[in-house]
Parts: structure tokens; C-alpha cells; sequence
């Protein structure tokens, strides 16, 4: 995990505390010694600015006097270490067990939390003498190497008091905000970081694995480790912004009942909200300030908005056309390191309810009080806060509080779905349809989009490095070397990839032209295109990548979050080919009007030569292109609940020098029946099913197409044998 590292820990914590912890050789013992006493000091110099008055008072139920903070967390390894492994030891003051116990029913009653803050007795002295009580036999016990059944019950301990010291924090801040002095626990409290504002980044959809995987110390309400299924999706990299919030407020967003859930709402009129907690008007009466650490504050606008309720983020995020992440969501994103301010700015509220995962069972002594119980209710915040302990947080790490409470640090980051395509239809009904009307003709012929299913997409990419198919390495040569000669890519640009693929050779493009700003790949293969995606937006953090399962010959419209930015196409591979003629140019003209009035077209042809090279290229000598062909059978059995025998198939590659393209066909050894969808088809002994076109161009019939379909050449390249094209195509005036 990223360890908490802003300058607000720098300038607040000796460096020590944020190292990581490292069993070190002189063994277990003395590495859970050296960290007992790290977070016993730790405690002790958060609380050093506090005079004996500010430990005592408890300014809402929800928050607790420091001292008794400092008294409870002692009471935690007096009750549940020293009292069972170190023989001998006698509590420091039975009574004690009545006035620190939280919340834990095993261990019988205690003191009304509401009423923490008149505990003047014992005073701070006291509770100072309890602590340093417990520290002596805390290091007696650990001075041998510890039981096995000790080890995680200090390390729970060290967490327990490290969650302390964040609520301490936020005690203190609430504590202080209720006063008319507006007191600063630390005056010299750094600033929130400022920074530019989040990007939307793509996640795949898939199985993931979710959860603590038991390797360290971790809670019991994060495991077990469990697979669990996101859709794609698409994550903000970074924290809404106090500015962004502004705008929601300047925009009605307390006023607007039809943003909140009806709890919320109820809530924001009951309390009369109009900004997160902390925030008061200026004197002015129309700038806002707001109480923090460092006592009262302008708001810094480019910071990460902090203290609103989980009301108050769904309501947000419904202003802002998204949503709240999935807890599944987020720890996914994290763990591939799309997330920025992870954890060291604000915790941030998911819409995940809080709930045990899949095969979770709490303990059976008192412990098992410590998360089970509270599985009701709340709400799931992940990532970790400006004043959690360093260390403390991990990408599993589950925060929960009620949707309703806004005194911790909590922020929020915004998700949203992918737009949703015509991906069912393409994959289902079209599919079905489109192969029984082309069996059912004669010559049979079925559609070359088909091929590419999971298998398929990937037989593509082996065929695109067998010897034969020089199509893909002509195209990245000659793409390499004239790349820098595209100009005219306008700042911020929308580069939009018909049939991406792999995205192998937008990276030329995005490498030679970093101006642009959006890149949407289109894809009929949902998992390609997701893998693809992810990876791009992992290697180009600064682009928005929007990719769109569909089939791009069929997609008219861009998602409106794309923008108005200038539109760059780019369809490489010759595929262009693959339709026929009247596709081509219907084609052409659809992506002209998709692309708008600035619109520029890269576009990859494979040129007409010597037939031998072209036949070889669709037949190559370890038949993968074969399989690719054959492919589509096996698709077709799976999915439509198909008989065919592959093996009663040849695969069989032609140039149609008529036609000027090599031609795929299946050609059936035997007099057949075979069945499809309920449908049967008669092959007869040497009958052919066309399953693919690749047309060839010369430079003149390219351009005829395209000047037909509307466009302008700007320019072309054109390689040395085996020749190969690449166009720039603009829309004129
Ligand atoms: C995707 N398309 C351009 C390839 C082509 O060359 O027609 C598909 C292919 N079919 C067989 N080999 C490659």
C-alpha cells in the first residue's frame, strides 16, 4: 500500500512514524515492541498541544473526550493482552473496566457513551499513570517472543489505538468548532493540498479478487479475500474539489429535493444544511470559510471538499450526471494505481452498504464485537484521510459510518457506467439472424465481423505476427516513419479508433501527437476492447479514454461526455477492406458525419500485389489463419447451437483478381446437414461458405472511394513492396 506521505504528515509526524514497519532480524518480539512503543508515543504527541480542559469536555455524542481516548485505548491491551497472557497481572483499577469499555457486552456494562465528558474522575494524571502502568507490562510481556495467539491480538491493539488517534483528531476539531473562539489544535496545521481537478478513468469489467489476502495484519471485516464481478466502469482519479462543490451549491444543490435521497433530504431541512460541516459564511456574507485544524480558514478551492455526509455526496454526484463508486469499484481501481489521493487526503464515501463478505465469521470471544456487530446501517468509506495514522490504511481497508454523520474527514471521488451500446443486440439477436439469412443463400456467405469473438480476436493478433501476414508489420513501419508528419491535430482532440483491437498502433499516434486530449476506442469485442482500454489509461494517465463495445460500423453517435473537441478517426489495418464496396463508402460517410465539421480520417490500405504474397498471407504455413477461419463454427455451435464439424471443413484463401480481394472460404469436404439455431443446411461435397472479403486498393481507386464518400485527400504514404497506404483524409471546407 502507498504509505501516507503529504507534507500535512512531514511537517506533523517524525519521520519514524511513517516508515514502513519491517520484521526486523532480532525477530518478532522486538519488531511488535518497537512498534507497541511507536504508537503509545505516537498518541502521546497528538495530544501534547491540549491543555487538562480540552481533554475532558465531549462535544456530541459521536465524538469522546481525549481522555478518555487515552484511558480507553489503554484499557483495550490491558483487557484483552495483559489480563490474558501475562500471568500475574493485576488491573490497575477495576473500575476502570466500567468506565473505558466502549461497546463490548461480553465484558458487561459500562458508562452511557452520551456521557463520556463527565468523567472529570480520574483525572488526566491519573489516566497519564494508567498508561505509563501499562506500557511497563505491555514490554515486560513482549520482551520474550510472543505466543502465536498473542502476535495478532497486539498488532489489533496497535491498529485499535492508531483508529484513536484519528478520532481524536476528529473529536478535538469538533470540540474546537463549537467554540466562539475557534481555537486552532495546531496553528501551523498545513494547508490542504490544492491540484487540478479529477479525470475519468476507465476500468475493465471482470471477475476480481476483493478483499485482505491474510498476508499482514488487516481486520476482520476485510476478508475473506473473495471473488466478486464488476461491470466496466469509469473512476474519477481524484477528489471532487471544494470548487466543484461550490458550483453544486451556487446551482441550488441544498435546495433541490429531487438530487437527495428522501432520508437526506429530510436531514438537510431538519438540520438546515447549506454547506459540509465546518463551513460558515465570511463576514462579508458571501465568501465561506471553514474550521479546521489550523483554526478558521478560507476555503482553498482547488482542494478536496471534506466533512459531507453520504446524503450529501449521492447528492452530488446525481448533480453531477455519475455516482458513487462500489467499494468493489474502488479497491479495484486502487489496486492498478488509477487513483490519486487514495489515502491521504479524505475518506471516501462508496455506495456500498456495510456488510459482511462472503464466508466472514467474526470471533467468538469479545473481539468478535469489534466489526460483526456493526454491520447494519452504515456505509462503506474507502481509502484513508489526511489525519489517519500513517500506515494505518490499505487498499482493503473498510471504513463505515452512518450516511448521515459528516465529523470524520470524508470526501467523495465519482464513478460512472459506460454508456450503454447496442452490445446485446450485435452480440445475440444480429448474430443469430445475420448467419441463418447467410446460410440460407446461395453462395453462403456469412459476415467477416463475426470472427471476432474472445477466441477469435486473440487467433487475430497470432495471425498478425505469422510470417506470411505482412499487412500489420508494413502498416507500423510505415506508420512509424511518417507519424510526425501528421499535423494539424488540434489540442485536446478526440481520437476515435474504429475496431481497436488490441490499440496496438494508436500508441504511435498518442506518442507523436500527446495534444490529444480523449481517445475512444471502438470495439465489437467487449473483452479486448476493455483490456486494451485499461492498459492505455494505465499508460497514458493524462488521456480520457471512453471506449465503446459496438460494432463500429454501426456507431453513429459519440457519448456526450466526449466533448466538442476537434474529432481525429483513425482505422487502421486495411479494414476498410473487409466491406464491400458499397459498404466502404457508406462507411466513409458515416464516420465523416460522426466525426463533425473539423473532422480528419488516418486510415490504413493494403495495396494490390504480386497474388502469391497475397494468397500466402490468408493461408499461412502454420495455419493459424485457418483456425481463425474455423473459429467462427465453433462460435457458431456454442452460441447458436450449431452441429458443425470443423474437421469437415477446409479452409481455402483466393485473390479474385476480378474483384481485387482475397476471398476466405469454407469449403465442405463431404455432403452435409447441418443444423444451426433449429434451422438445417444442406453442403454439398466442395460447396464454399464465403466467410471473408480483403479488398486491395490502388492509390487511385482508394482515392476515388474517397473522394465519393466526401472526403478530401490531404495527403497519403506509401511503402516500399510489400506496398501498403496510409491516408490522411480531411472533410473539405
Ligand atoms: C482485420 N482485417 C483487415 C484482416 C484482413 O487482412 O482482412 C482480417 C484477416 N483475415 C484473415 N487474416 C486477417
Amino acid at each position: 500500500m502507498s504509505q501516507n506521505n503529504s507534507s500535512r504528515e512531514a511537517r506533523v509526524y517524525p519521520s519514524e512514524f511513517g516508515e514502513t514497519f519491517k520484521r526486523s532480524v532480532a525477530g518478532a518480539s522486538a519488531d511488535l515492541r518497537a512498534r507497541f512503543r511507536r504508537v503509545r508515543a505516537y498518541t502521546d504527541r497528538l495530544v501534547a498541544p491540549l491543555g487538562d480542559e480540552d481533554r475532558v469536555a465531549q462535544s456530541m455524542p459521536d465524538a469522546s473526550p481525549v481522555k478518555w481516548h487515552l484511558a480507553h485505548t489503554t484499557w483495550f491491551f490491558e483487557t484483552f493482552v495483559l489480563v490474558e497472557h501475562l500471568p500475574g497481572y493485576e488491573v490497575f483499577d477495576p473500575s476502570y473496566a466500567y468506565l473505558f469499555n466502549s461497546y463490548y457486552e461480553a465484558l458487561g456494562p459500562r458508562q452511557p457513551r452520551r456521557h463520556r465528558g463527565l468523567l472529570t474522575r480520574p483525572t488526566s494524571q491519573q489516566i497519564d499513570g494508567y498508561r505509563r502502568h501499562v506500557d511497563t507490562h505491555m514490554a515486560r510481556l513482549l520482551a520474550a517472543e510472543p505466543a502465536s495467539d498473542l502476535e495478532p491480538l497486539v498488532l489489533l491493539g496497535i491498529a485499535h489505538e492508531e483508529q484513536h488517534q484519528e478520532l481524536l483528531l476528529m473529536d478535538v476539531l469538533h470540540l474546537f468548532a463549537q467554540s466562539p473562539l475557534k481555537p486552532a489544535y495546531q496553528a501551523d496545521w498545513p494547508a490542504d493540498e490544492s491540484g487540478r481537478p479529477g479525470r475519468f478513468r476507465f476500468h475493465a469489467g471482470g471477475l476480481r479478487d476483493l478483499g485482505d489476502d491474510a498476508s499482514k495484519f488487516a481486520f476482520d471485516n476485510e476478508r475473506p479475500r473473495h471473488k466478486t464481478w464488476i461491470e466496466p466502469f469509469e473512476i474519477g482519479d481524484r477528489l471532487v474539489t471544494n470548487r466543484q462543490w461550490l458550483r453544486f451549491m451556487n446551482d441550488g444543490g441544498y435546495t433541490r429535493a429531487a438530487l437527495w435521497l428522501s432520508d437526506g433530504w429530510a436531514l438537510v431541512q431538519a438540520e438546515q444544511w447549506e454547506a459540509p460541516l465546518y463551513w460558515e459564511r465570511a463576514a462579508n456574507g458571501t465568501d465561506w470559510r471553514a474550521i479546521t485544524l489550523g483554526g478558521l480558514r478560507g476555503i482553498e478551492p482547488d482542494a478536496a471538499v471534506t466533512h459531507i455526509s453520504y446524503y450529501e455526496a449521492v447528492a452530488f454526484a446525481n448533480w453531477a450526471g455519475a455516482r458513487l463508486p462500489t467499494e468493489a469499484e474502488w479497491e479495484a481501481a486502487a489496486v492498478v494505481g488509477l487513483l490519486e489521493q487514495a489515502e491521504d487526503v479524505a475518506w471516501q464515501w462508496t455506495q456500498s452498504a456495510y456488510g459482511a463478505y462472503p464466508g466472514f465469521r467474526a470471533s467468538a470471544n469479545a473481539v468478535g464485537e469489534y466489526n460483526g456487530k456493526f454491520m447494519v446501517g452504515q456505509m462503506v468509506l474507502r481509502g484513508g484521510a489526511s489525519v489517519t495514522s500513517p500506515g494505518h490504511a490499505r487498499h482493503s481497508y473498510r471504513n463505515f459510518f452512518r450516511p448521515g454523520q459528516r465529523w470524520m474527514f470524508s470526501g467523495l471521488r465519482l464513478a460512472r457506467d459506460l454508456e450503454p451500446g447496442p452490445k446485446a443486440d450485435v452480440e445475440t439477436d444480429g448474430f443469430e439472424a445475420d448467419i441463418i439469412a447467410g446460410l440460407s443463400v446461395h453462395p453462403k456467405t456469412t459476415p467477416p465481423k463475426y470472427f471476432y469473438d474472445e477466441a477469435g480476436s486473440a487467433l487475430f493478433e497470432e495471425i498478425c505476427i505469422t510470417p506470411e501476414y505482412y499487412v500489420t508489420r508494413a502498416e507500423t513501419a510505415l506508420l512509424q516513419s511518417v507519424v510526425h508528419e501528421l499535423s494539424g491535430i488540434a489540442a485536446e482532440a478526440v481520437l476515435v479508433e474504429f475496431g481497436s483491437g488490441a490499440s496496438d498502433k494508436t500508441r504511435l499516434i498518442l506518442d507523436a501527437a500527446p495534444q490529444i486530449g480523449t481517445y475512444v476506442p471502438i470495439d465489437i469485442s467487449p473483452d479486448a476492447l476493455h483490456q486494451a482500454a485499461e492498459r492505455i489509461s494505465r499508460d497514458y494517465p493524462a488521456l480520457q479514454v471512453v471506449p465503446l463495445a459496438d460494432d463500429f460500423t454501426r456507431a453513429v453517435a459519440l457519448p456526450a461526455h466526449v466533448g466538442d473537441a476537434p474529432r481525429v478517426g483513425f482505422f487502421p489495418g486495411s479494414t476498410i477492406g473487409n466491406f464491400t464496396p458499397q459498404e466502404a463508402m457508406w462507411f466513409l460517410r458515416s464516420v465523416r458525419s460522426l466525426l463533425g465539421a473539423k473532422a480528419q480520417l488516418i486510415i490504413g490500405v493494403d495495396m494490390i500485389k504480386d497474388p502469391a504474397m497475397l494468397v500466402a498471407a490468408y493461408d499461412d504455413s502454420m495455419s493459424v489463419t485457418a483456425r481463425f477461419n474455423k473459429n467462427l463454427l465453433a462460435r457458431i455451435n456454442r452460441e447458436l447451437h450449431g452441429d458443425f464439424d470443423l474437421d469437415a471443413f477446409d479452409h481455402h484463401a483466393i485473390w479474385n483478381a476480378q474483384l481485387q480481394r482475397v476471398e476466405m472460404h469454407l469449403v465442405s469436404r463431404i455432403d452435409q446437414l447441418v443444423h444451426v439455431a433449429g434451422h438445417g443446411f444442406a453442403f454439398k461435397a466442395g460447396e464454399r461458405l464465403h466467410t471473408e472479403s480483403s479488398h486491395k486498393f490502388s492509390v487511385e481507386s482508394f482515392s476515388a472511394l474517397a473522394v465519393s464518400a466526401g472526403w478530401a485527400i490531404d495527403r497519403y504514404w506509401l511503402s516500399s513492396t510489400p506496398e501498403f497506404a496510409i491516408f490522411s483524409l480531411t472533410a473539405p471546407g
